[in-house]
């Protein structure tokens, strides 16, 4: 661990600790909130001594180009931006991150906003975003010599973990709640060879109850409340960035459940900021699932100064959290930036979803619902035609294909969820016809389908 170049600051009462010092659980021994990677040598290093931009975002550039794995991996490619290992040595990568910027002509279109892009974090080598802070983490766990690593997860955390604790050669144990998450997430952790436990409760159960669990055993976690994910999960910061020729987007919109990622996020781009790369911050806005949406009633409630936790209940089994970790770090991110935080229903969700899908691009439904908040944005008058949006897509539309078809048969949602967007959801439905095998059916079906 680096703890020459990087300390934990506590996000609640400001404590400083070294990396060596976090207690199992990562929560604060004096207030009990969480940590955030600190790097000292930023704030004091002034005039020529700090790092110069230009030739940071050359040489970032540049590596993308190079032969070394480090540099072909879309997080540590921005290593001098995360110091937090002794040697990059035991970096652990699958060649995570530098996911496509796609530009959403027809939504575009359809809400009249002339620049709207999705950056897909799909597109990483388990399917979701969770990998960028997957590999920061299980580095430092490998550089601290523990042989289990563990998360709590709705599966895509469980996923990506298993990846790289197996490239790592370390154990790891995965509790998830039962029968609530999609099956290519479970999958995947029992194919990296994971330890997979289905609880009896969840999201948040399996969470509270792994936090026990490693205070009695020398077990890793790595849930996002383990900080070094966080230094992962801000580089997409960095790429969305560089992609617009560091002159950031107006709004970033990303999807909200345990609040890790937006947290991040928020993070990466007002490290850019601070340290002189790019000239200001986007406005970051978190979407919740109106099942499962904790942090929009306490931004309505009392401005984000407390937070009940709330039972969850969507479809979009990602974001299914009732008690998120880190809602005071999205509280701050969403403020300091004016974002906002609002919730879309289970039909804006599943719409938003094969709205997208008719663009050529699929993802998760918790990942749509950062079009669907869109959609409530625009609708509100939030934002102007000129904006430029970015929407993060954080999961592979493969993780969840029983949700893909189950929409296209008309069995998803219940009648009275789609009151009023009947017609709508219909227009987007296309389901698998059974034809008889000959020519004449086959182009008899063609001429029938809708445009
Ligand atoms: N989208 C997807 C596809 C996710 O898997 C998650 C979280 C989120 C959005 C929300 O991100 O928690 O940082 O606010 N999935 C976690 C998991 C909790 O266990 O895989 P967040």
């Amino acid at each position: 661990m680096n703890d020459n170049l990087h300390q934990l600051r506590c996000f609640g009462c400001g404590a400083r600790i070294t990396g060596a010092e976090a207690q199992p659980d990562f929560r604060c021994a004096v207030c009990g909130d969480l940590f955030e990677v600190e790097y000292p040598g930023w704030g004091q290093r002034r005039g020529n001594d700090r790092p110069n931009p230009g030739a940071l975002k050359w040489l970032w550039r540049e590596r993308r180009s190079s032969s070394e794995a480090l540099d072909h991996s879309g997080v540590w490619r921005f290593r001098e931006l995360l110091p937090i290992l002794d040697s990059f040595g035991n970096a652990v990568t699958l060649r995570e991150g530098n996911t496509p910027l796609y530009h959403l002509t027809r939504a575009a279109k359809a809400l009249g906003i002339d620049q709207l892009f999705a950056k897909h974090q799909g597109m990483n080598p388990t399917g979701s975003f969770k990998d960028t802070g997957m590999t920061a983490a299980m580095s430092v766990a490998k550089e601290r010599g523990f042989e289990w690593v563990a998360c709590a997860s709705t599966g895509n955390t469980s996923a990506a973990m298993a990846a790289y604790a197996a490239r790592a050669g370390l154990r790891s144990l995965v509790l998830i709640p039962e029968g609530k998450i999609a099956w290519g997430k479970l999958s995947q952790a029992m194919d990296y060879g994971a330890v997979t436990c289905q609880l009896n409760t969840d999201f948040d159960g399996c969470l509270s109850l792994l936090t026990e669990i490693v205070k009695e055993a020398p077990i890793y976690l790595l849930n996002s409340v383990n900080p070094y994910r966080l230094e992962g999960q801000k580089t997409p910061a960095f790429e969305i960035a560089e992609a617009f020729d560091w002159n950031v987007p107006d709004h970033l919109i990303v999807p909200g459940g345990n609040l890790g990622n937006s947290s991040a996020l928020g993070k990466g781009f007002r490290e850019l900021h601070e340290l002189g790369l790019v000239a200001r911050m986007p406005r970051i806005s978190v979407i919740q699932a109106a099942g499962a949406n904790p942090l929009v009633r306490s931004l309505t409630d009392n401005h984000g100064a407390s937070m009940d936790p709330v039972e969850a209940h969507t479809r979009a089994t990602a974001i299914r959290i009732g008690n998120p970790a880190s809602w005071r770090k999205a509280v701050r991110v969403i403020q300091d930036t004016g974002g906002w935080c609002l919730d879309v229903s289970e039909a804006e969700i599943a719409i938003a979803k094969a709205e997208l899908g008719t663009e050529g691009l699929g993802c998760e439904p918790a990942s749509a619902v950062t079009l669907a908040g869109l959609k409530k944005l625009r609708a509100q008058g939030a934002i102007s035609s000129g904006e430029t949006v970015v929407l993060v897509l954080t999961g592979h539309t493969l993780k969840d294909a029983d949700y893909t078809i189950d929409f296209h048969r008309g069995t998803l949602l219940k009648e009275e969820e789609t009151v009023g967007v009947g017609a709508e959801i219909a227009g987007l439905q296309r389901n698998a016809m059974v034809v008889e095998a000959t020519s004449a059916a086959v182009l008899a079906t063609m001429k029938g389908s809708a445009g």
